[in-house]
């Protein structure tokens, strides 16, 4: 039975000025998890927040974070995300030369750890590490930014990695997240290609119904999708 079908907002559409209501609303929403986009402005062309902001942000949601690290260096500071309230961290393949060392490094601290692989980036790269994470995220958009297009060219590489999850009987421990462009309209095909949970932003707050009715129809047609 692969894992429940989960919808994880990214916060950068967010008014950063009232940031602990932002992450109320999104747990009244009916949210599963919310998705921290950790941005160095090395990796990606774009500078975000780091643990002292996430620690500012913890009490104000029950919800666990995960943090998107979209960083050069995502080991020097690994201790500081999961000290500052992040349950698992999400490494970049592309910006780790070692991962499984640095996989064996976020587990060491007691989180849980996840890879993301970039929309040029094959699914083999991730064949070896599958025993040390429970997420695969596989990017539907180049990283960066918000508000960008699905690209849809990625679903092959989706039916790819959930192939490579279910036939090592994987399939009850990893998810598979896709992140970028993710809205009512193309949550379904991503979830016929094998993806149980869902990163979106700008879908969610731009949503002339509000959130709850974002985050409802996201995942009402990714249900479909599923049982179609
Ligand atoms: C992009 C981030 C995504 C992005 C999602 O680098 O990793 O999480 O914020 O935003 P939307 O859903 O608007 O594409
Ligand atoms: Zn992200």
């Amino acid at each position: 039975m692969p894992r429940p079908i989960e919808i994880a907002p990214s916060i950068l559409p967010v008014d950063f000025a009232h940031l602990g209501k932002a992450l109320t609303d999104l747990e009244a929403a009916g949210c599963d998890r919310i998705h921290l986009d950790i941005m160095d402005g090395q990796f990606v062309p774009n500078l975000t927040f780091g643990p002292d902001v996430i620690a500012s942000m913890r009490p104000h949601t029950k919800l666990p974070f995960e943090a998107h690290l979209m960083v050069l260096d995502a080991d020097a500071m690994a201790k500081n995300y999961v000290d500052a309230g992040c349950q698992r961290l999400i490494l970049h393949a592309e910006a780790c030369p070692h991962l499984h060392r640095s996989l064996d490094h976020v587990r060491s601290l007691g989180a849980t750890a996840g890879v993301a692989i970039n929309p040029h980036t094959p699914a083999a790269e991730v064949e070896n590490i599958l025993d040390l994470v429970d997420l695969i995220l596989v990017m539907t958009v180049n990283p960066g930014f918000g508000g960008q297009k699905y690209i849809a060219s990625m679903e092959p590489k989706i039916a790819q990695v959930r192939a490579m999850i279910n036939q090592r009987g994987l399939s009850e421990s990893i998810d598979l997240e896709v992140d970028g462009g993710i809205s009512a309209t193309t949550v379904a095909a991503a979830t016929r290609a094998g993806a149980n949970t869902f990163v979106a932003g700008s879908a969610l707050f731009r949503h002339e119904g509000g959130l709850k009715a974002a985050v409802s129809e996201i995942r009402a047609n990714a249900t479909a999708a599923r049982a179609a």
